[in-house]
Parts: structure tokens; sequence; C-alpha cells
């Protein structure tokens, strides 16, 4: 039996006999414990903080000396002296292993640590990213064996890191010689080697010890907006978050509106092409410039986006998207320098990572919700909506997943609507209409007051009220339908018959004034006939999808929902099922999970194995095409009335009674307001 001493490391319980004077470092990669490190043992990075704990561990039976490990070094000092190390905390690559131990790995020195999301079914993501930092001592040239710089870098990494193979292009190239003689032949890399990559590419190389961390982007590419998460590579924290609208609305709203403009405009795919990426440059800058670091710090980006989104960002003709049977350039995940794509504000070798397409309707951005909700591990049967100018929507338990994708149009984001606007200061996001008087009262983005409380007038005094945002348009048509302002129609009553002066007569229809500053310059905003309809057009396409994935799996409920998107979090869940927008279901089973598709490209961004696992899983999907069901209409035509023509809405009925006015005298019908409209 050895008489080394035992070496205990917690929280992984792994443990072994080591000669005195091993150093932790060491120690804990003999035994596969995760104990970062960047330096390789050299003193100077400090990932490999340990605390040891000394005194009785009869659950480990070791008792542990004060001298178990080496004494502190002048190493640890110096670095305690410039940086400071809590107390307790060791660098496991100095202190060495004296007698018996029992050593704790805290979560920021595991390399694979765990970062744990916020939302509220609070997924944990394990770091380990496909970009990685690596210091290295590089052999100095020798006139009598005389190798070139990269490969002695090579051999360096091969024998202080056990790297293999490395490759570096031309731009790289011409910055190595010049970056290790800076260095005085230490040097920090940046490898990327993704999960199918059998050769790690150099991203980037720094003299010395780099210490100004690593980047990357998250980005959820929307038809409307575009979402990007500024991530941290080491810790999977993110820095900062942003958007903008994306600048193809200019050629068309929706989806088949800009594959049309593809088709008619010779060239217009490009012109389409150009404008995505040039806005994504934009967005890259201000997110580096707010997160105050160099944006050639991100080294790495993840795309998801709808299947026109993912043609139009590659540079692909969309055309074949706009008809049956919806071909795709390709379905696969796509990794490729983010220059080939004109990205060019980021790291010029920074590399993008696409997440796979589902079907030619089922985008990028399903598989990532699908990644971000694992649909397939639920036991129950969950209807996840993604929703978005494209709802993405899967349906599923651990038996069998369905996805479909429902072209719900931009009204929930707030586009298309007459007062509504972008999520931002200034725009109402929550409202209230008291059901006896018709009053409303409402929230603004930037303060945290309702409208007729004290200080309400203080706190938006800069931004005003501007308009109504997605979530506060959802709320605002739900609450005028409990208020008996709306019928089940989706008529808005005149003032006679609703009994509110706030129902103005407008043209042959009316409208619910919110809210009227204009006497003194300001905004006047209202809840028009034609936002009733943008809004039930969309509720209607979202609730047929899940419909017809319903009836795929040959049920008639499920057990439960989750309701997603870049202001999912925001959508009030008694709201959404009042107006309709998703099947009937207990109100404690609905549950908002903010925005699946971005957390989906935080997941792959920030761990190449649920790279791998999601083009698995999105071989195993069974795809449904919303376009070319007929019951698709059907159940389009059934979700128009608010909640719904046919199903009774059981669940809703036991928390909300909704009156039963109807409107349909005199004003606008169904019939009049649709030939309207198409003349409009
Ligand atoms: S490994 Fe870098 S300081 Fe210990």
């Amino acid at each position: 039996m050895t008489t080394d001493p035992l070496v205990v490391f917690t929280p992984s319980g792994k443990r072994g006999h080591f000669p005195v004077g091993t150093p932790i470092l060491t120690a804990a990669r003999q035994l596969g414990v995760d104990l970062d490190s960047v330096c390789g043992g050299r003193g100077i990075c400090s990932k490999c903080q340990i605390t040891p704990s000394y005194g009785e561990f009869p659950k480990h039976g070791v008792t542990v000396r004060e001298d178990a490990l080496s004494e502190w070094n002048a190493v640890e000092q110096r670095y305690d002296d410039k940086r400071g190390l809590k107390p307790g905390r060791r660098l496991g690559c100095q202190a060495t292993v004296q007698g018996d131990v029992v050593i704790d790995v805290p979560p920021e020195s595991q390399v694979h640590r765990q970062v744990v999301r916020k939302a509220a079914a609070a997924r944990a993501i394990t770091m380990d990213p496909a970009t990685r930092l690596y210091f290295v001592v590089v052999e100095e040239p020798d006139m009598h064996s005389p190798t070139g710089d990269l490969e002695r870098l090579e051999r360096a990494l091969r024998e202080q890191w056990q790297i293999d193979a490395i490759t570096a292009d031309l731009s790289l190239l011409s910055k190595l010689q010049p970056t290790l003689r800076k260095g005085k032949w230490e040097v920090t890399v940046a490898l990327h080697k993704g999960h199918k990559d059998s050769v790690a590419r150099i991203v980037e190389i720094w003299p010395g010890l780099h210490e100004n961390g690593l980047y990357g982007l998250a980005i959820d590419l929307g038809s409307t907006t575009i979402a990007a998460h500024l991530t941290d590579l080491d810790t999977g924290e993110v820095k900062a978050s942003s958007g903008l609208m994306n600048p193809q609305i200019r050629f068309g709203e929706d989806l088949m509106s800009r594959v049309s403009y593809a088709m008619m405009n010779p060239g217009g795919d490009q012109e389409m092409t150009r404008a995505v990426r040039e806005a994504i440059n934009d967005l890259v800058t201000s997110i580096a410039d707010e997160a105050g670091i160099d944006p050639a710090l991100i080294v790495e980006t993840v795309f998801v986006c709808n299947p026109v989104m993912h043609h139009l960002l590659l540079g692909l003709d969309p055309v074949e998207l706009g008809q049956a049977p919806f071909a795709l350039a390709t379905s696969e995940s796509v990794t490729l320098p983010a220059r080939e794509m004109d990205l060019t504000t980021m790291n010029p070798r920074a590399q993008v990572y696409i997440l796979p397409c589902i079907a030619g309707h089922v985008g990028a951005d399903c598989a990532a919700v699908a990644l971000s909700e694992e649909p397939g591990k639920s036991q129950d049967l969950v209807l996840i909506v993604d929703v978005g100018t494209n709802a993405e929507i899967l349906l599923g338990n651990t038996t069998r997943v369905l996805a479909c994708s429902s072209p719900t149009g931009p009204a929930f984001e707030g586009a298309q609507i007459s007062s509504g606007q972008r999520a931002a200061p200034g725009a109402i996001e929550r409202i209230q209409i008291d059901p006896v008087t018709k009053e409303p009262r409402f929230r603004v983005i930037g303060s945290d007051k309702w409208s007729d409380e004290d200080g309400f007038e203080a706190d938006i005094a800069t931004t005003g009220i501007t308009g109504i945002c997605g979530s506060g348009i959802i709320e605002a048509v739900a609450e005028m339908r409990m208020a008996g302002l709306l019928d089940e129609s989706g008529l808005i009553g005149s003032a006679e018959q609703t009994g509110s002066s706030r129902c103005i007569p407008e043209g042959r229809t009316h409208s619910y004034l919110i809210h009227d500053a204009s006497a003194e310059g300001g905004s006047r905003i209202t809840v028009t006939q034609g936002d009733i309809r943008a809004i039930q057009l969309a509720k209607s396409a979202l609730y047929a999808g899940a419909r017809l994935l319903m009836d795929e799996m040959g049920v008639d409920k499920v057990d439960r929902v989750v309701l997603a998107g870049a202001f999912g979090a925001h959508i009030s869940t008694k709201h959404a099922m009042v107006l309709g927008m998703i099947p009937d279901a207990p109100l404690d089973k609905v549950q908002s999970a903010g925005n699946a598709a971005g957390t989906g490209a935080r997941i792959a961004l920030c761990n190449i194995a649920a790279r791998a696992e999601i083009e698995r899983v999105v071989r195993e999907i069974t795809k449904v095409e919303t376009a070319i069901e007929p019951k698709f209409q059907e159940h389009f035509v059934a979700a128009n009335a608010i909640p719904h023509k046919t199903d009774p809405f059981p669940e809703l009925a036991k928390i909300v009674t909704l009156p039963t006015p109807s409107f349909n005298t005199g004003g606008d019908t169904e019939k009049t307001g649709r030939r309207r409209r198409r003349k409009a």
C-alpha cells in the first residue's frame, strides 16, 4: 500500500495518492478534476485557485494537518500583492502536496463551470466553448536547427497543452513574428476548435499573458428585430444585450414579402443581404462599446434565425423558400469565418456558427428553442410557442416532438399597430381597464408606477408616453374584451353601446382612447379597429399552428404551455389566454420563458457539445408544414373570435367571465370590414 499522501477534491469527490511535492494542479489533472489554467502552471493567470480545508474529515477518512500543503510562496505573494487572493485561497499550480489534504475547487476555478440562467425554469449551461485561451512559452529560433516560428509555436502547444495540430491563416501569420518577439517568446493564443474539427485554428495571438478576456455573440436574427447578447466565453456571463430593428423591413415586413422582393427585383436578395450584414456590423460595434470591450475580442458568433433570414444572412437566394416544396440550400448547421459574411467589425478571424434548420419553414430559431426548452425531455406534453413575426411552435414530450412555424406577422412586436412601437422607454407595456368605469390605467417602460399613482408624471418626464409595445397591445386588446368594449368577433363598440366616451368614432368603426396629450403637444394613443384586426390575424395564426400540431399528435389539450419570444417574458399569460393566442390550459401551467431562441443561441455559443446535441435532435423532430395543410385555414378562421369561436376555453372560464356584448349592428361588420381592408 502506498504511503503517499491522499488528496481529496471536492465537490467532485475525486481522490488519489500523490508523492510529496506534487503540485495540486498536476494532481487535479491526473485525476481528471476540473481545475482551470490558462498559463499552464506558471503562476500568472490565477485561474487555478483552490481552497484547502484543514482538520478532521471522517467522511473522507482523513485528517488534514496545517502543513498539508507547501508554504505560501513568492509567486503567490506577488499575485496577492498585485491582485489580491481571497482569504484561504491558494494557487493550485504553486501549492504542493505535503500530507493528506482536502481541496475544494471553487466554481470560478472550474473549466466547465456552470452558468445558471435567470429564467424561471433555470437551466444550467456548462461552459465548454469552441474558443479558448492558452498561454505558451515558445522556443527561440536557432540557426543550427532552423524551424519556423509557427512550427515552434505548434510544438510548444503540443508539449505544454497536448494540442496536436493547429492551423493559422495568412493574416495571423503576419502577426506571429512581431508578437512572439514582443512577448519575449511568451504568448497567449486563442484557439478555436469546433465539435467537428480535428485541427485547432489560431484566432488571435497576444504578447505575454492576455488578461482582457474573450467574448462571443449570440444573435437572434428575427424578421423584425435583431437581438444580440455579448457573452464572456470564460464565465458565460452576459456582458451586454442590445438589439435593433432589422433594416430589411424596408423591403417587406414579413418573410414572404421579402422573398417576393427577391423574386421581382434582380439583385434584390443581395441588397437585403448587404443591409442585414451592415446592421450586424453596427450592432457589434455598439454592443462592444456598451460593454466597454474591444470588438476585436469578439471571436465567435452564433446565429439563430428563420430559414429566409438564414439564407439572406448567408447571401443565398431565398426564392426556393417561397414555393413548395420549400427547399433549403442546406438544412445542416453552418460553420464559417465571419469575414466570409462581411462581418468585419469583430475579430478578423472570428468564427460563425449557425444552428441547423428543421425544414423549409422551420428554422434555426426553432432549433434554438428546442435546445433551450428541451421538449423531448419533458414527461408531460408541452406546447412551446416562440412569439415573433414568425412564431416557432413545438409540441412534444419524451415520445415525440413536432414543430411548425406560423406566419403571425409583426403585430405582436408592435409593428402594423397604429400607436405601436418597439419596447423602449416611453412605451406602454401594461394596461388595465376598469370593467365598470371603462377607464384605463397603464404602466410605461422606464417607470414602475401605474399612470394613476403619485410620482408617475415625474418618472416619465423625460421619456414621455410614446406608444404601445407588443406586450402592451396584447394586454390592451384582452382588457378591452374583459371590460366589454370589444365583442367576441373583435368589434369595438360605440360610446352608446359601451357607455364609455373613450370609444370614439373613426370612419365607420370605433377606436378606444388610452391617452391623449395632444393638446399639450404630446401623443394621442388609441387602439383602432385596424389594430384589433391585426392582432386577431396574428393570434389566429399562432393558435392555428398550435392546433395543427395537436391534431397531428392526436390530442385535444396540452399539459403545459411555455410562452417564449424576445418579449415572451413580458407577456401576461392571462391576457394571452383571454385573447386566445394559445390553446386553453390551466393558468398555473402557462409559463413565460423569455427569449428561448436567444437562450438556445447562447447555449450553443458556450458549449460545443450542445451544438452536436441539437444537430442530432433536429433530425428527430417531425416537421409540419402549415402552408400546405388545409386544416390550418379552418383552425385559423375559428380562432378569429376572441378568445375562440368553437373552443369553449373551460380553464379560462374558471378565472374570467367574459361579457357577451354584440356590436355588430349598424357599424362595421366582418364582411364590410374585410371588403374595406381589401380595398385599402
Ligand atoms: S495555472 Fe495559472 S496561476 Fe496557476
